[in-house]
């Protein structure tokens, strides 16, 4: 039998152990560091998703089979060259090609070379030219540009800027070291219009396989008001990927990107993840990501029927075009339970209760930020709580299905958007 290790914490990761232990050459699952839900079906490991060095020796101690990379930090810290130089088999990106996620500006250039579609850009490493760049665009008309820091800012390095002023205060701001080094360089964007959606698919540096199209809901309240959140809940499939947006994606996005990944040699065995503004039935990229998205892998996961170690093995071997993917043709939902306050501040160990209640109504609860409490209760412990996720014959029911698990759960101070979902209901 198989032995897996996980590396993350959080909603995406006991989604993708959640998938694992169904794996029918699965013995076991290791989690490092895991939380609370994860516990409840995976050995959860005392080591922290940067400790490289320590997570390579357990994956060799213990004759792990393949290690699965859930976030983006470690990516890019170079986990994957560490596992690559034992021997042992890992799915993620090395540190160079992680760098479409760690630095914005080489996703663009990057983007640019393979001639795939994305907002224009201009990139900057000191404040003034830059500055002079924003009050130009505005000056010649644009009503919004998007400012980004370079670097890995944890998901606050962009600003969608409604004025000038605005976006001068952000830039000053990255520039003053808001980010740390990774504002040290800013990329400026044309800003897009249009819907979001979120493409995944597995790359091993021959074959490129989509997954089933997911979308997010990035802002923190209903109607998409408030901040910018990680996500407050995820759907698949999205309607508004139609089978015209699916061909143009894998023709002007997915091909190039696989040609490029050879033409650049670069080690890419893992998961991309495109960000997609669709505009008229035509996609443009907002950004890459090197890992799956969280809460989107939710509901693709309570989607996927067939067998994910064997899927995620044969991406990390280099052998992705004899895996098969196999979908339900279900709907999904997750949506996502917060702690009041985020995405500022919150605090920490309330109680939940109802668990056990929404799983009894067909719920899958995966756990984002939980821990377990003095007297085995499960707390909170994170901004993002829970992801109650549910399947049904199309959107709408399984929205239905997935409120009705949200309804049993409580803990002080959560809440939790009402309309996910509901932007396939007006297609
Ligand atoms: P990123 O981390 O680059 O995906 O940016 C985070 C979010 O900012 C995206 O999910 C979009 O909602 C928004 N965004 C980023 N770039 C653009 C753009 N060029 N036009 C419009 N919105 C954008
Ligand atoms: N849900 C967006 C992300 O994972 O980046």
């Amino acid at each position: 039998m198989k032995k897996v290790l996980v590396v993350g914490s959080g909603g995406r990761e006991h989604a993708l152990v959640w998938q694992l232990t169904c794996s029918p050459d699965v013995g076991k699952v290791y989690c490092a560091p895991g939380n609370a839900g994860i516990a409840a079906i995976a050995e959860c490991l005392p080591i922290k998703e940067d400790e490289l060095e320590k997570l390579a020796a357990f994956a060799e101690r213990e004759h792990i089979d393949l290690t699965v990379v859930g976030p983006e930090a470690p990516l890019c810290a170079g986990l994957v060259d560490v596992f690559k130089t034992r021997n042992l088999a890992v799915f993620g990106p090395d540190r160079k090609a992680a760098q479409l996620e760690g630095s914005k500006s080489y996703a663009k250039a990057f983007m640019e070379r393979c001639g795939i579609p994305t907002a224009k850009a201009a990139v900057f490493v000191s404040e003034e030219p830059a500055a002079e760049y924003i009050k130009a665009e505005y000056g010649a008309g644009a009503s919004q540009i998007v400012v980004k820091a370079d670097g890995l800012a944890a998901g606050k390095g962009v600003l969608v800027a409604n004025s000038c002023d605005e976006a001068l205060e952000f830039l000053h701001g990255c520039f003053e070291g808001t980010f740390g080094n990774a504002g040290a360089k800013v990329v400026i964007e044309e800003c897009l219009l249009g819907e979001e959606a979120s493409i995944l698919a597995l790359c091993d540096g021959n074959t490129i396989v989509p997954l089933v199209s997911s979308q997010d809901h990035k802002r923190v309240f209903d109607n998409d008001q408030g901040p910018n959140t990680g996500g407050m809940g995820a759907y698949s499939p999205a309607p508004v990927v139609n089978d015209a947006v699916w061909r143009q994606i894998e023709n002007e996005i997915l091909q190039p990107f696989l040609k490029g990944i050879k033409q650049e040699k670069l080690y890419f065995r893992g998961v991309i993840f495109v960000g997609v503004m669709i505009h008229e039935n035509r996609a443009k990229v907002l950004e890459f990501n090197v890992r799956f998205g969280d809460p989107e892998i939710q509901p693709v996961m309570r989607r996927f029927c067939g067998d994910w170690y064997d899927v995620l093995y044969k991406t990390a071997t280099g052998k992705l075009s004899e895996a098969k993917l196999v979908w339900s043709d279900k709907a999904a939902v997750s949506v996502v339970m917060a702690s009041g306050g985020y995405p500022g501040s919150y605090s920490k160990g309330k109680v939940i209760s109802g668990l056990a209640d929404a799983a009894a109504a067909g719920s899958v609860v995966f756990h984002a930020g939980t821990a377990s409490g003095d007297n085995g209760e499960i707390v909170t412990a994170g901004g993002r709580v829970l992801g109650v996720s549910a399947l049904g014959d199309d959107i709408a029911q399984a929205i239905k299905n997935a409120y009705a698990g949200v309804e049993k759960i409580s803990f002080e101070g959560g809440f939790f958007r009402h309309d996910i979902g509901a932007k396939a209901l007006d297609k």
